[in-house]
């Protein structure tokens, strides 16, 4: 019944991406795994058609942090499909403990993964999804967000572009905790840029998914052993590959756009400004709302033109290639 349905995994070889393309093969969707490491994802795409019966599970070559890659994947893509359905922004970038790292584009390493890469992938594929009768893009974005319950939390702008970073002072946790709020403002800042094409976006909060060892290997010690610990109460990666799936073919949220998710599929919404103490116990305990700060239109709109800038000259290219 999906046959004719194409969706985009990023990351889609370990954790929840892993697991999300499992599901979405299993309805029987065209599902594209944009992978970064080739020899693990090419065995992973094996055992995933072997067991699902699927042999439209393609993979194809990204590093999520270089614009280079991301315009060459995007031109392979158009050439070999003429739309569309679902796009799914799962990488991220994450080695908490590791030192200061920039991409080949010369920004943060964090940023350059899970934020500026995201929005250049989707503006060089909007008019495929566009070709789409039911266009999706998800984002996912974590509950380290509610750090920014705190009200002097704010996204260090100045820490992004490479060059004027402080290295000394820098922290891979803290620029994973922005980047994640920088996703989530960019996809209320996205959804209502692409209302009028009819493209839905979205985010998902989550809380936790058990780690892969793979995963757990790449941290450093300190928080390889933190993640042992939470692995032992966090759910299976497929409690949020079902996740990715009922929010990207559910159709209430096709009828909505620009909405954050939290790990039960509800509908999340902005804390109050002036929160009363029961208002604070639910934004630490609960996951009903989110940070004021993402609900600001003007921080929503900076992210945007910030991503417009970086990206500009790789959107541009394109169109020339
Ligand atoms: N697990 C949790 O508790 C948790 C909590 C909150 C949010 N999340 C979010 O959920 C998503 C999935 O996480 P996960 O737990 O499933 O982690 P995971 O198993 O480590 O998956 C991350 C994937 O991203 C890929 N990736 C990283 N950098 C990339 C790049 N530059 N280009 C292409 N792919 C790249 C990795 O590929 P390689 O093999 O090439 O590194 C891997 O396939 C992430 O966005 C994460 O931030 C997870």
């Amino acid at each position: 019944m999906n046959n004719d349905k194409v969706v985009i995994i990023t990351g889609a070889n370990s954790g929840i991406g892993k697991e999300a393309t499992r599901k979405f093969a299993q309805e029987g969707y065209t599902v594209v795994m944009a992978c970064r490491n080739m020899e693990i994802s090419k065995l992973v795409q094996q055992e995933l058609m072997q067991e699902t019966n699927n042999e439209q599970i393609k993979l194809m070559n990204v590093d999520m942090s270089s614009f280079q890659s991301i315009q060459q994947f995007c031109l392979q893509f158009k050439m070999l499909y003429n739309k569309l359905d679902i796009l799914i922004h799962n990488a991220a970038y994450f080695n908490h403990g590791e030192k200061y790292r920039l991409s080949t584009n010369n920004i943060e390493l964090t940023f350059a993964t899970n934020v500026f890469g995201p929005f250049l992938m989707t503006t060089l594929l909007k008019d495929h999804l566009k070709q789409s009768t039911d266009p999706r893009i998800l984002h996912a974005s974590s509950n380290i967000v509610k750090h920014f319950f705190d009200s002097k939390k704010k996204i260090e702008f100045d820490k992004i572009v490479g060059n004027k970073i402080d290295k000394k002072n820098h922290s891979v946790y803290k620029m994973y905790c922005q980047s994640k709020m920088a996703l989530v403002l960019l996809t209320f800042k996205m959804a209502e840029e692409y209302k009028a094409d009819g493209i839905s976006i979205h985010a998902l909060q989550i809380n936790g998914a058990k780690m892969s060892k793979a995963t757990l290997n790449k941290v450093t010690l300190k928080w390889r052993t933190i993640a042992y610990v939470q692995n032992v109460f966090f759910p299976p990666p497929k409690k949020m590959a079902d996740l990715y799936y009922h929010i990207c073919t559910l159709n209430e949220s096709k009828m909505t756009t620009g909405q954050l998710f939290n790990d039960k599929g509800e509908s999340m919404i902005p804390a109050p400004k002036n929160p009363t103490f029961i208002d604070e116990v639910k934004q630490f305990s609960g996951s009903t709302y989110y940070p004021h700060y993402a609900a600001s239109k003007e921080n929503q709109e900076k992210i945007w033109d910030l991503c417009a800038e970086i990206t500009k000259d790789y959107r541009a290219k394109e169109i020339l290639c």
